[in-house]
């Protein structure tokens, strides 16, 4: 990792980690201290946490103050620990390991589960909206929350979601593998603008952190596909070959190693260059290609490149 993003992550960890616990979600209810304790337990101890400092990353990119997109940069690691949580159920890919331990589930049963995630979807749409408030920008609040919906939605990660369960098997082609990686580009698009636009961005500005998202969620995919298929579940947290166990139709599937690996640099690369092209040579730039590259590298590696 570079040492300018090492001095990034440093300065933002320990921020991110206290606000997501202070934003948490949770009942007043007494008698849905279940579902308070699941909400923690999926959350903490946490992932990566790529997402919320790529919404912070995203922001100053535009022009924010340090610090300033933190409601929506905690929102898309709720939204993200939403999805995970649903994508582990049975009816889905049936998972028992996520993040080193076994799955929400499993511990709390399906249906705490089912709620402890619906209760983090729900949460999220609010910090947006309040982000936006929080900074002075009331008028960009319906403006973001209609664009999360759109990216979570059935043509974003939902309908993404959906096409994974269904699509089978190698030779599915470009067009369906990319709704397929909705699920995850959707979300990534979001998350490099959502902190931006609450922030007051330009629309053409929201737009080019979106479509370097775009290009780094696929990416994003492909290495955990990478991962899926070549890495070892002790040091992936969570199962690995889900993908080969549902048949599922991946970029590793049609491309073999080597070529999802050169596609996902190859994206990668784009991404980068097209951001630079719009807004120079800044240092959130370098920041956003030194993340780039060390999830890259990470896969390649088959280990996880946490932030
Ligand atoms: C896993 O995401 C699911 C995908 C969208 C590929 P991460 O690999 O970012 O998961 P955590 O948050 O680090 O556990
Ligand atoms: C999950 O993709 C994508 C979303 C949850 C939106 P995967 O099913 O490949 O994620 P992992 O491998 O279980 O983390
Ligand atoms: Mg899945
Ligand atoms: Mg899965
Ligand atoms: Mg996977």
């Amino acid at each position: 990792m570079t040492e300018r993003l090492v001095t990034f992550i440093r300065r933002h960890r320990q921020a991110v980690e206290e606000e997501l616990g202070d934003r948490l979600p949770l009942s007043s209810q007494p008698h849905a201290l279940r579902l308070n304790e699941a909400i923690r337990y999926s959350l903490f101890p946490g992932g990566k946490r790529w997402r919320p400092l790529l919404t912070l990353l995203g922001a100053e990119l535009a022009g924010a103050r340090a610090g300033a997109a933190m409601p929506a940069a905690c929102a898309m690691e709720y939204l993200h620990t939403s999805s995970i949580i649903l994508d582990d159920l049975p009816a889905m890919d049936d998972a028992e390991v996520r993040r080193g331990r076994k799955t929400l589930h499993l511990v709390f049963g399906e249906s705490v589960a089912m709620l402890a995630a619906l209760a983090l979807l729900n949460e999220s749409y609010a910090l947006l909206a309040r982000n936006a408030r929080e900074v002075g920008n009331d008028g960009a609040a319906a403006r973001l929350v209609e664009k999360a919906a759109a990216c979570i939605g059935a043509n974003g990660m939902i309908g993404g979601q959906a096409v994974d369960l269904v699509l089978q098997g190698e030779g599915r082609g470009a067009a369906a593998l990319a709704s397929r990686n909705l699920k995850t580009t959707a979300l990534m698009r979001l998350t490099m603008a959502a902190g931006a636009i609450a922030c007051g961005a330009e629309e053409e500005e929201a737009v080019a952190l979106a479509d370097f998202g775009e290009s780094l969620g696929m990416a994003y995919q492909i290495c955990d596909d990478l991962l899926d298929e070549l890495g070892a579940s002790d040091v992936l947290g969570k199962p690995a070959k889900q993908d080969a166990r549902h048949a599922r139709a991946t970029h590793v599937a049609e491309l073999g190693i080597e070529g999802a690996q050169r596609l996902a640099a190859d994206l990668v690369d784009d991404g980068v260059r097209t951001l630079r092209g719009r807004f120079g040579d800044r240092s959130e730039v370098d920041l956003l290609a030194d993340a780039s590259a060390l999830i890259l590298h990470a896969a390649a590696q088959r280990t996880v490149a946490a932030a």
